[in-house]
């Protein structure tokens, strides 16, 4: 513990103190458990193992310069994970319960979270699983709910630089009318080889169209997309996309920057208009764009020549990370401090 290099952590996994469950057995959640394991005891017919009956979350946790510690939009997450759930007929979890075991979790491993000077955070894993045995396909009876964290660092090691994105249109993540909305392990399997062949060309992430026609831009790998141009933000709106709660708190902050902001389908053509794009997403925060290739009709977006993030990217960067952090004040309401 006295060795953590808090400047150096990547977004990868270590292991803190302890865990919080609790479990739905006959119509009903336990109270909270603390682990100290980071293991868990299965059915080997466990539906999320089987059929996929498995959602999670991911939120953040920040250290002040005021040394308090801060948990953002907490509420938003409890509140997509019921999505999840009703979507693949899981339990539904409480709000109330998901809010006291992430609040346990991150007391409980306090003296993870890194400190204000190193730009990393605490992040905060909730996830559900099925767990009672079936072969037939049926959801689960019994769930499992477990809140885990662990210290990150940025999660491109670029940091805030912009970084290229590839259009693969042989691939996608979520069908049109499937679970793309929600935040559900299978989505993120669909997305392995993809996700794969863009890494290996040196991408980032690639960026999906929609499903059905290939003719919308619908998300960067795990973010949600952006534009900017005219000062406007413009991001897309999809029946495939996970609602990012980065960024439905950017396009409030761009509202109070003086941007316009739209939320509607984005043609694929326009990307050729931005003058600056961004993934965004609790584990890159904003990730700028520098290009974006197309593969299949051999054409180049470019939003950065000069390895710099353009001035909107950078401004809404500050302002969500001051926040955050506690360095403005939080006048959403959307921080809970520990
Ligand atoms: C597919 C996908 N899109 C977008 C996001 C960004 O969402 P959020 O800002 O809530 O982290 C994530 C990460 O949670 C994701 O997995």
């Amino acid at each position: 513990m006295e060795n953590i290099n808090w400047s150096d952590l990547t977004f990868g996994y270590m292991k803190t103190d302890c865990n919080v469950r609790c479990y739905y057995r006959d119509g009903k959640w336990s109270d909270l458990e603390i682990s100290d394991s980071e293991y868990l005891n299965l059915h080997i017919a466990a539906t999320c193992l089987h059929y996929g009956q498995e959602s999670f979350e991911g939120l953040k946790a920040f250290k002040g310069k005021d040394g308090k510690v801060r948990i953002f939009r907490m509420r938003e997450n409890a509140l997509r994970m019921l999505s999840s759930s009703h979507g693949i007929m899981m339990a539904e979890l409480p709000v109330e319960l998901f809010e006291k075991a992430v609040l346990e979790a991150v007391r409980r491993n306090i003296r993870f979270v890194p400190p204000y000077e190193s730009g990393a955070s605490l992040y905060i894993r909730p996830l559900m699983l099925g767990t009672s045995a079936q072969v037939g396909v049926n959801p689960s009876k019994e769930y499992t709910f477990i809140v885990f964290v662990t210290p990150v660092g940025p999660y491109f090691k670029e940091g805030f630089k912009p970084t290229p994105y590839a259009i693969l249109r042989g691939y996608d993540r979520a069908a049109p009318q499937g679970t793309g909305t929600i935040k559900v392990g299978g989505n993120y399997a669909a997305s392995l080889v993809a996700g794969d062949i863009a890494h290996k060309k040196g991408y980032s992430a690639v960026l999906y169209l929609d499903s059905k026609e290939k003719k919308f831009v619908d998300e960067c790998g795990p973010a949600n997309f952006f534009g900017i141009k005219n000062n406007t933000y413009i991001t897309p709106e999809s029946h495939s996309i996970l609602p990012s709660i980065t960024n439905k708190s950017l396009m409030e902050l761009a509202k109070e920057i003086g941007l316009k902001v739209e939320r509607r389908p984005v043609p694929v053509e326009e990307l050729a208009t931005f003058e600056e794009a961004g993934a965004c997403g609790t584990a890159a925060v904003i990730s700028p764009v520098s290009r974006i290739d197309d593969l299949d009709e051999n054409k180049s977006y470019v939003y950065s020549k000069d390895g710099q993030p353009g001035p909107v990217c950078v401004k809404l960067y500050n302002k969500l990370r001051a926040i955050q952090y506690g360095d403005e004040e939080d006048r959403y309401g959307w921080i809970t401090i520990v």
